[in-house]
């Protein structure tokens, strides 16, 4: 009987602290014109970011430059390229939140010139996720899922097999979208 109640502890406990694993989604997105999707009020990689924090109750985190890319789609990918040449480090908005607390991170971007957005490197420098898990998620238009070796450099952490949408699916085809996603989760 005694043995019985050790397990049925042990089970219960289990299973209450993997409910327990502090989760965090961590992504930068970006409204207004892009490709293939005209202008938008949300960004393709925010949408799928919501998505997961939905669905595994994980905290939301944005980064958020200081400095606003152009609206126009044109203006934005040659201020990107020119950041992705010089290695540029465009400063984020304070946060609340310490992702160093966490043990499982989800993180999400859209693919800019076949690499992480620069914000994200100035991010990712400034805190040690050495050892975390992270799972990346990408939004691109071609690309697949790109800048992860760079994401397991800067960062140090276990990377995850990951998921590449593309953003005119998540944008106009969120069922599609979500079957990919609940996939990828399980
Ligand atoms: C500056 C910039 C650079 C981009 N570079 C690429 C690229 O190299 N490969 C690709 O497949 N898509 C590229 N795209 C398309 C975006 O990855 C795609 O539209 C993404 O879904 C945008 O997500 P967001 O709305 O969350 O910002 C680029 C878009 C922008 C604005």
């Amino acid at each position: 009987m005694k043995k019985i109640l050790f397990i049925l502890l042990t089970i219960f406990m289990g299973a209450s602290m993997a409910a327990d694993a502090k989760k965090l989604v961590i992504y930068y997105s970006r409204a207004d014109e892009n490709y293939d999707v005209g202008t938008i009020a949300k960004g393709n990689t925010e949408i799928i970011a919501e998505m997961i924090a939905a669905k595994t109750g994980a905290k939301l985190l944005k980064v958020e430059p200081v400095k606003e890319y152009p609206k126009a789609y044109d203006e934005c990918i040659a201020v990107a390229k020119k950041e992705l040449a010089a290695d540029a480090r465009p400063e984020f908005k304070p946060v609340n939140i310490n992702p160093e607390e966490y043990d499982e991170i989800y993180v999400g971007y859209p693919v800019w010139w076949g690499e992480m957005p620069m914000p994200m490197f100035t991010f990712f420098e400034k805190y040690n996720l050495k050892g975390k898990t992270i799972h990346p998620f990408v939004t691109h238009e071609g690309s697949g899922l790109s800048g992860v070796a760079r994401l397991k450099k800067v960062t140090g952490a276990n990377v995850t097999p990951g998921l590449a949408i593309y953003g005119h699916v998540a944008q106009n085809e969120r069922a599609k979208a979500e079957k990919d996603l609940d996939k990828w989760l399980k």
